[in-house]
């Protein structure tokens, strides 16, 4: 099957090298005036200026009409599994309630875990199937999603399952295995927790996930405990995630990059010495800015010094039921630019092949160039910029996953 796109007012193809761009990089967005793509069997053949595509008669024709294309979005961390809401933990934070004192009632993390536990594996898969479209219609065609509203064999098994059968939908689903995202409520200690967790559950997971993760954080876990916890992923052929300094500077950041972890996720209160030292390592930083607006906080991470060391940074949703209750990528790209400081470039980049890489598949997904998938977004838009810009609107015209559209407006 052939697919030819003309008329594309502006391509952004991300052109340049498969990893993670650094500093003045992150600018170079690969930007072509009157572009034209085409596609064979789902991957690129041709991305470029019209003038010199090569003739290309296609099977199916599309009409970009003058408009912008990018490269799929890619979400490097979402919750996107999950059943129920917390609406009225959202409103109750308004009221000055915080996060933390949510979540020592009961509610928080735990709540969703009751109801993630109740739902049955069809009801689980149709709720969620509802936030993969709207992650879809939002522009993002490959997602990572996290398990970790079971916390016991079943429930995660069920939560990766559903993770995987989402790619229905036309979205490639990355799995991580959450299961250290709490202490479950059933009275173990969390020591005896996480030796299940390393001993029991981790064995029987690692076939459905791809990656783990811990929340390394007060009353959570800890410095010692994330050690553990990767040496026995390591050990199964498992790639690291960790969430670590959200509410607090923990000294997360170091201990991702001392544990050679592949990303350090949130770092809202790293300090600079922590951020500082992912810059000797391979540790790929991944921010989300909506977790930030959702918990009514005004700490965001810090974006400028990040610069200076000329990290790779990530920008995801963190789409969950509670700090982050949003699909989509344009507003977190929104809030990079208006609360951290983002260029537009830069956040589009943080977006694409930045995260691509923090997912080690910058070969083959993140930039439009020949040889890559033919993952790729049809936006409402004639100029880059407006995607941060338009706060809030659905400016995904058409999204295409390999080559066959998966969402038309
Ligand atoms: O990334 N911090 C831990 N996990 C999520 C929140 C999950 C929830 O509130 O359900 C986060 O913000
Ligand atoms: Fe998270």
């Amino acid at each position: 099957m052939t697919v030819a796109i003309r008329n594309i007012g502006q391509l952004v193809t991300m052109e340049g090298p498969n990893r993670g761009r650094r500093g003045p990089e992150m600018n170079n967005i690969g930007l072509v005036e009157d572009g034209e793509i085409h596609l064979n069997h789902g991957f690129i053949v041709y991305a470029g200026p019209r003038s010199q595509a090569p003739s290309f008669t296609a099977e199916e024709e599309i009409d970009a009409e003058g408009g912008l294309m990018t490269p799929g979005l890619i979400d490097a961390h979402t919750h996107a599994v999950f059943a129920g809401n917390r609406a009225d933990e959202f409103e109750e934070r308004a009221t000055g309630v915080s996060y933390q004192e949510i979540a020592a009632r009961g509610g928080g993390i735990l709540s969703t875990v009751r109801k993630t536990r109740e739902a049955t594996e069809v009801e689980l898969f149709e709720q969620s199937k509802r936030h993969a479209e709207w992650m879809i219609r939002c522009g993002t065609t490959t997602a990572e999603v996290k398990s970790g509203y079971g916390l016991n064999l079943d429930t995660e098994l069920k939560m990766l399952k559903v993770a995987g059968d989402l790619e229905i939908t036309g979205l490639s689903i990355i799995r991580t295995f959450l299961g250290c995202h709490a202490v479950p409520p059933e009275g173990h200690t969390k020591q005896e927790y996480l030796d299940h967790v390393i001993h029991d559950m981790l064995p029987r997971v690692a076939k459905d996930c791809e990656y783990v993760d811990m929340f390394v954080e007060d009353k959570y876990f800890d410095a010692r405990d994330a050690r553990r916890y990767a040496e026995a992923a390591r050990a199964l052929g498992l790639g690291v995630r960790l969430h670590v300094d959200q509410m607090r500077d923990s000294g997360g950041a170091k201990l991702a990059a001392q544990l050679r972890a592949e990303t350090a996720e949130h770092l809202e209160h790293a300090s600079k010495e922590g951020l500082a030292s992912l810059d000797q390592s391979s540790t790929v930083p991944i921010l989300l800015p909506a977790s930030v607006y959702g918990i009514r906080s005004e700490r965001y991470p810090d974006y400028a010094f990040m610069k200076e060391c000329a990290l790779p940074v990530v920008l995801a949703t963190d789409f969950n039921p509670g700090s982050s209750p949003t699909a989509s990528l344009p507003f977190v790209m929104s809030l990079a630019v208006s609360k951290m400081g983002f260029t537009a470039a830069e956040a589009l980049t943080a977006c694409t092949i930045n995260a691509a890489h923090s997912l080690k598949r910058a070969t083959k997904i993140g930039s439009l160039e020949a040889g890559k998938a033919g993952d790729l977004v049809v936006w409402d838009a004639k100029d880059y910029r407006e995607l941060p810009y338009w706060v809030g609107a659905s400016l995904a015209k058409r999204v295409v996953k390999l080559g066959q559209t998966i969402w038309v407006q």
